[in-house]
């Protein structure tokens, strides 16, 4: 059902597709020796131009184990990028030698370019502060192993709300689902855009709200999505110095919260979740990281017509 197709925002699948998805997912994870010649003879593309570590790696790590094999660059320098190529031209290029393509791009919009210029699908791994709608796969496929589903849960989401890529589309991947409230939590400065709260959340009569501080509501939340203060998308280092350490979820901070509350964070972590929380059985951030993979494994065989 997906062949072919790219990923470019949050709601480019259906529900329904979704759903398929995520089962595909859990069950290459209860059986990944089933799938590992899956995707053999093909070729992902990983074109990075900005830094990543799990993205990246989890792609590569999900086209090796589906049988496949990547190439690209984890950095424009390598590139014809740095001698003035457009992304169209690249783009065009790559398509001629991967069957699909997955690109972080710090413009917003870029992916969808690049989709217009491929003969093969492309998959949005982040342009810029606007969408990141695999790691939104990641976090449904984690909320619904973890809590059992995503309906009728109150989501806080906490931090760099303006730029942070992951919180507009979980924002936006979460409103689809009946009885969800949204807890935006962050600095005046730092809020959510008004692409998300007006253009999305109002108009489909989801219920948020949005507070400055993180202990009025942690106790209200079964899910905390706590986000990094994006210091490269800043036009000045004194306002990233003065924001970056707004909100620190610590252990005193989490005996307000609910027993079954879980913490989920895209990574990287910086300073907002202390060391300390690690070891709380509510820190599910590097489960997340793992469930990344898998729904990754369950993307590329899906586009690539081999499930
Ligand atoms: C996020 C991103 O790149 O937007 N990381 C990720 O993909 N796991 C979050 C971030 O960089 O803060």
């Amino acid at each position: 059902m997906l062949k072919g197709r790219h990923l470019i925002e949050p709601r480019d699948f259906s529900v329904a597709e979704l759903e398929e998805l995520f089962a595909l997912a859990g069950r290459i994870a209860a059986e990944p020796a089933e799938w590992k010649e899956a995707c053999r003879g093909n070729v992902l593309a990983t074109l990075f131009f900005e830094p990543s570590t799990r993205t990246r790696l989890s792609f590569e790590a999900a086209m090796l184990r589906l049988g496949g094999s990547c190439l690209g660059f984890a950095e424009p320098g390598s590139s014809s990028a740095a001698k003035g190529e457009s992304l169209a031209d690249t783009v065009r290029t790559v398509a001629c030698y991967a069957d699909a393509i997955v690109m972080r791009n710090p413009k917003e919009g870029a992916a969808l370019l690049a989709s217009r210029y491929s003969d093969a699908p492309v998959i949005n791994a982040g342009d810029g502060g606007h969408h990141h709608p695999t790691q939104t796969l990641t976090d449904l496929l984690t909320i619904r192993a973890l809590k059992g589903g995503y309906s009728g849960l109150t989501v806080g989401f906490c931090g760099d709300l303006k730029f942070g890529r992951t919180v507009h589309s979980l924002a936006k991947g979460l409103a689809r689902y009946p009885g969800n409230r949204i807890v935006f939590v962050s600095p005046a400065e730092l809020r959510v855009p008004e692409y998300i709260t007006r253009d999305v959340l109002k108009k489909e009569g989801v219920e948020y709200r949005e507070e400055e501080r993180l202990e009025t509501v942690i106790g209200d939340l079964d899910v905390l999505y706590m986000t990094r203060v994006q210091k490269e998308r800043f036009f000045n280092e004194e306002d990233y110095v003065r924001l970056k350490d707004s909100y620190i979820l610590d252990a005193e901070k989490m005996k307000l919260a609910k027993k079954n509350m879980i913490v989920l964070h895209p990574l990287p972590r910086v300073n907002e979740i202390s060391m300390e929380v690690d070891s709380d059985p509510r820190a599910a951030y590097f489960a997340q990281a793992k469930y990344g993979m898998y729904v990754r494994m369950a993307l590329l065989a899906s586009i690539l017509g081999a499930a």
